[in-house]
């Protein structure tokens, strides 16, 4: 005979066996242990406030409860897939513990505003976990651009040389990605930092209780204002995989660039080989498979993204059951993309920039050619008709097979009498990023100046 479960009352039948192993969930949420038992110590204390149980049973519950927490991280605890769920196998393990006090445990609470407090108190760590991975990412972003600030490299637009940038100035606009998903995170915390408590199932309680209490033990900014809302609301769990997909997308088009940039054709990169992967038949191979995986793992983010908005849309008021899944969605997640942040992190710092294939590069494409445009326009020349002209000397250089800087003045006069001999200054490639002036350009004067604001800022 099977132990009878905490809510069999009702039942006169035993649970089929295919029923317990295909509602559990301990086995993926047993990771919530620690809030489960967070959220239950503040609320044993917020009982005894409110002279629902007494002291000693107060008392009685929190050490108890801090037994188990200490047995389930130190692998001891034996969890049930007969209790279900990581709330019922805490609450069964206290009672069998400390007896009667542990039944007082549940009083004013369900598991249907326990599971919404544990996933909240679980995502409001992981989003701060999240913004520190992005930060320490950023500071090595930033110290390869402080390392290599004279490295010139070629911009591209459809992925065709365009202008000449700094490799520093390029750096920094991950740095500036990544700072907008920090925002975006922070953004998040902040609907998500209310506590449900105190909804209990999905109406309230009608004994006197106080979750103000509660949610001020626990750190939060108040209380969710309608407790059908807080039971069904899991609202923060989509936007923090939202979060989680953004930040995917941008480590992926990273890695899509080094993937490139360590090709034997480019090698603007050499990564480290303690951060890439051999063939087992090609012995001379050495494969960027890391910048692949996380290229690669970005599809699965973006998949529980899906699944959690679709997991809701059909969803009447208030907790069903489907929110259960939402866990396995929210928590791959956020362990793809964290493991996804910290391998990256390093292997920025394993990766050496080629600055003499960039610069080669950079002879390619005629990308000083916007700059012999844009002195045209310092010589009164209109825009259109300047870049028309550049545009068939451009097409003459094609021909004779030279750069802009192999003209002679007279080949350019041909064009334009408005070229002077001054206008080798603004031909070549380190001419070219002298002479940026915008703000926000990759003007070295500009990318120093936020080299610093980053170093001051990302501590
Ligand atoms: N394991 C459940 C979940 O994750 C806990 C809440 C169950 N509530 C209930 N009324 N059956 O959603």
């Amino acid at each position: 005979m099977k132990q009878k479960k905490p809510w069999g009352g009702r039942f006169t039948k035993q649970t089929a066996d295919s029923v317990e192993s295909f509602t559990e969930s301990i086995s993926f949420d047993r990771r919530l242990y620690k809030y489960d038992i967070e959220g239950s110590v503040a609320h044993a204390n917020m009982l005894a406030k409110c002279k629902l149980i007494s002291e000693k049973e107060k008392d009685a519950i929190v050490k108890g409860l801090n037994e188990i927490l200490k047995e389930i991280s130190t692998g001891k605890f034996v969890f049930k897939e007969f209790l279900e769920d990581i709330h019922m196998n805490i609450e069964s393990a206290l009672i069998e513990r400390i007896g009667e006090a542990g039944k007082k445990l549940h009083t004013a609470r369900s598991r249907n505003d326990q599971v919404a407090l544990d996933m909240r108190l679980w995502t409001r760590e992981h989003v701060q976990l999240t913004i520190g991975l992005l930060n320490a990412l950023q500071k090595e972003l930033v110290k390869k651009g402080k390392k290599h600030f004279d490295l010139i490299m070629p911009g591209f637009t459809h992925f065709q040389h365009a202008q000449p940038v700094l490799l520093c100035h390029y750096l920094l606009a991950y740095v500036e990605m990544f700072e907008r998903d920090k925002a975006r995170l922070r953004d998040c915390f902040v609907r998500l930092n209310k506590s449900p408590l105190g909804a209990c199932a999905l109406a309230g309680t009608t004994l006197i209780t106080d979750p103000r209490q509660t949610a001020k033990l626990l750190g939060f900014d108040g209380v969710c204002e309608n407790s059908m809302d807080a039971v069904s609301d899991r609202d923060f769990c989509v936007e923090y995989a939202f979060c989680l997909s953004m930040i995917a997308m941008h480590l992926s088009r990273l890695c899509e660039e080094w993937i490139i940039w360590c090709n034997d054709e480019v090698k603007f990169i050499e990564i480290s080989d303690a951060y890439c992967t051999g063939s087992s038949i090609m012995p001379q191979k050495k494969n960027p498979d890391v910048l692949e995986l996380i290229r690669g793992k970005c599809g699965r983010v973006f998949g529980h993204l899906t699944s959690l908005l679709t997991l809701l849309k059909g969803l009447p008021l208030s907790y069903n059951r489907d929110m259960q899944e939402e866990k396995v969605a929210v928590f791959d997640a956020a362990d793809t993309v964290q493991t996804s942040l910290s391998i990256l992190a390093e292997l920025v710092a394993n990766t050496n920039f080629n600055g003499d294939r960039m610069m080669q590069a950079c002879k390619k494409g005629f990308i000083d050619a916007t700059a012999l445009a844009e002195y045209l326009v310092k010589k009164g020349v209109p825009f259109r008709k300047a870049h028309e002209i550049v545009g068939n000397i451009v097409r003459e250089c094609i021909k004779v097979q030279c750069r802009l800087m192999d003209l002679q003045l007279a080949g350019f006069k041909a064009f334009s009498s408005a070229i002077e001999k001054d206008v080798y200054k603004v031909l070549g490639v380190e001419n070219c990023i002298k002479n940026y002036k915008s703000y926000g350009s990759t003007a070295p004067g500009f990318v120093k100046k936020r080299i610093l604001y980053w170093d001051k800022k990302l501590v």
